[in-house]
């Protein structure tokens, strides 16, 4: 596997002679399996043109903090959160002096603020400018803050002088910051998962649906992202914030759910339904609002597919976990739902009680295979579903 696979670098190219390497930079991150997306300054841009990097990136080139269109959805922002590491190749003194100062006078610096993803630098500029005071009091400034700096290397400059400045090969750089992620068994793998409260049409107005707030099945997704993999998450109705670093769908109703689900299989690795789903929709959807004019409503109601149950039968199914919400026999309860469904692996989850399960951010769980059992303590959605995919990994891949 490939050790920037799925990973996001976001490409800083600023005023330096050498920003013509950053092609050649972008090129061997993409070598190394990342997605690339590049800022460039406007010192940048008297030195490569923003065609040549859209052309090597295959992405739209971001420069302007100001840009109507971006901001109108808080363009930095969404850079900002879209990063993985953030790569300044070359960093000029200027947007040295920028970092080393917290300054957001543009696009680059003010990402570099609003972003919590590691970030590196790799200076470029003339042996003398990068041998000054000022220089070297801003790479001190910088490397007290846990950035990491690729020096320069020593030799012959554009302008003609000789000493450090140039920058470093792009080889080394595209290595330094695969150094940064481990590779994990996730790495590379397609994963999907569906999350929240399926949400069943009674008529324009009304609807059944369940308690699930979608926030179980939304660490899972930030646990797969976190370990390299790439997400297809599909929803229904949740209480909790989409990761925008996964493919997002949604699907309200569990035949939406379903017809989702089975348009994205085929190229999944491992599905996880962790979704609430309603065993049973209303036959018929009213088309107007039913009046409150009767003494009894009846309403007829018919069995929706079983979307796991249908992943499980297809002749190349991939890798499934199942959840069983159960309130009784809970243990007995899910050993049936793991035989019938033909998952390899379910989580049984006891919601009998208002403290762990649904809606709430704690959860307590029993991982179950053909022939393992584990029980989970109770502890954060989050650790819980990093010890799920510990054990996953450990049993399956
Ligand atoms: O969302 P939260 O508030 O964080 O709560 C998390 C949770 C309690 C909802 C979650 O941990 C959980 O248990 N999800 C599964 C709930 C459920 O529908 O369980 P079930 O026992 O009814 O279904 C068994 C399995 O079949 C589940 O994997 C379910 O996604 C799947 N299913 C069910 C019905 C259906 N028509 N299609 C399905 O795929």
């Amino acid at each position: 596997m490939k050790p920037l696979t799925n990973k996001h670098i976001l490409l800083g190219v600023s005023g330096s002679i050498s920003a013509y390497k950053a092609p050649d930079i972008i090129r061997r991150l993409q070598d190394l399996g990342a997605k690339v997306q590049v800022i460039l300054t406007q010192g940048g841009a008297k030195f490569i043109t923003e065609h040549a990097l859209q052309s090597i990136s295959q992405n739209q080139v971001h420069s302007n903090l100001w840009d109507k269109k971006a901001e109108l959805a808080m363009g930095h922002i969404q850079l900002a959160k879209w990063a993985d590491l953030i790569l300044i190749a070359p960093t000029s003194a200027n947007t040295l002096a920028n970092i080393a100062s917290g300054k957001a006078c543009d696009l680059l610096s003010s990402v570099i603020l609003a972003s919590a993803a590691p970030l590196i630098i790799a200076p470029a500029m003339n042996q003398q400018m990068f041998k000054s005071n000022a220089v070297s009091g801003n790479l001190k400034t910088i490397a007290s803050r846990n950035i990491t700096i690729i020096s320069p290397d020593d030799g012959a400059q554009a302008c003609g002088d000789i000493g450090p400045g140039r920058l470093a090969d792009a080889n080394n750089i595209a290595a330094i910051v695969a150094q940064q992620f481990h590779t994990t068994e996730l790495t590379g793998k397609n994963i999907l998962i569906t999350l929240g409260a399926s949400v069943e049409a009674i008529d324009p107005v009304r609807y059944i649906s369940n308690h699930s707030s979608g926030k179980m099945g939304m660490a899972l997704v930030n646990n797969c992202i976190e370990l390299g993999a790439s997400v297809t998450c599909i929803y229904a109705n949740i209480q909790t914030e989409l990761n925008q670093r996964a493919s997002n769908i949604q699907a309200l109703s569990a035949k939406k759910m379903h017809k989702a689900v089975m348009e994205n299989i085929s190229k999944q690795d491992i599905f996880i339904s962790c979704a609430a789903v309603a065993d049973f929709s209303p036959k018929n959807i009213a088309k107007d609002k039913i009046k409150k004019n009767a003494d009894d409503l009846k309403l007829i109601l018919k069995p929706n597919p079983d979307i796991l149950q249908d992943v499980c039968k297809l002749p190349k199914k991939p890798l499934t976990i199942g959840f069983a919400a159960e309130t009784k026999n809970p243990l007995e309860n899910a050993k049936l739902k793991l035989k019938n469904k033909g998952c390899d692996a379910i989580i049984l989850n006891d919601v009998s009680g208002a403290d762990f399960g649904l809606n709430v951010d704690e959860n307590e769980v029993v991982f179950l295979s053909q022939n393992y059992q584990q029980k989970i303590a109770k502890t954060s959605k989050q650790k819980i579903a990093k010890k799920i995919l510990e054990i996953f990994i450990r049993k399956f891949l």
